[in-house]
């Protein structure tokens, strides 16, 4: 385990965006990295909620990273992930509850978030952090643009 000083912090697109796309290339589980990860949509979901997405630091490395939304109705988050040399020591925990508490002042009520199939490692550390599987619901979704 790693014991350096972390840092979390809002992301900033002109010094981050680089390294967070070549972290999250390189996490091996949990993780698309897909078009809504071209720069132009990175600067468009930061035109919203620029305080949601949050990055974990040490030593200037990116360790970590959570991009939390507010539509006005529901919360949801994408892209919680912590370097596998880092995890274990209650970063992830961390960025999961600031984006939680910002959520929350921004008064939304409900949040929610996608699990990949078999990702059990990520469902455990959400059930012992008070999200439920919602189990009487099917995700449907459609791609624009393609
Ligand atoms: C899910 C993830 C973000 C958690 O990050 P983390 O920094 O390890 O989180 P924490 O340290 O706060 O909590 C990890 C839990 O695993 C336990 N743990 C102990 N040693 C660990 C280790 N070496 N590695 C991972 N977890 C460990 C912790 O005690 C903790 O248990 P708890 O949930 O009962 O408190 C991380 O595993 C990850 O990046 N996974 C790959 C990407 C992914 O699946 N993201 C989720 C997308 S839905």
């Amino acid at each position: 385990m790693n014991d350096s000083q972390i840092t979390i912090r809002e992301f900033f697109f002109a010094n981050d965006y680089e390294g967070t796309i070549t972290f999250w290339r390189g996490i091996e589980k949990g993780m698309n990295v897909g078009r809504s990860d071209s720069p132009e949509e990175i600067q468009k979901k930061l035109e919203r909620d620029p305080d949601l997405f949050l990055i974990a630091e040490s030593e200037n490395q990116i360790v970590g990273t959570i991009i939390g939304a507010f539509d006005g109705r529901r919360g949801i988050i994408y892209h919680l992930a912590v370097h596998k040399n880092y995890r274990g020591r209650g970063i992830g925990g961390q960025l999961l509850a600031e984006v939680e508490k910002r959520l929350q002042a921004k008064g939304c009520l409900k949040c929610l978030l996608h699990v990949l199939e078999g990702n059990t490692e990520a469902m455990e550390f959400y059930k012992s952090r008070g999200w439920q599987r919602n189990t009487d619901d099917v995700v449907f979704a459609k791609e624009f643009f393609t």
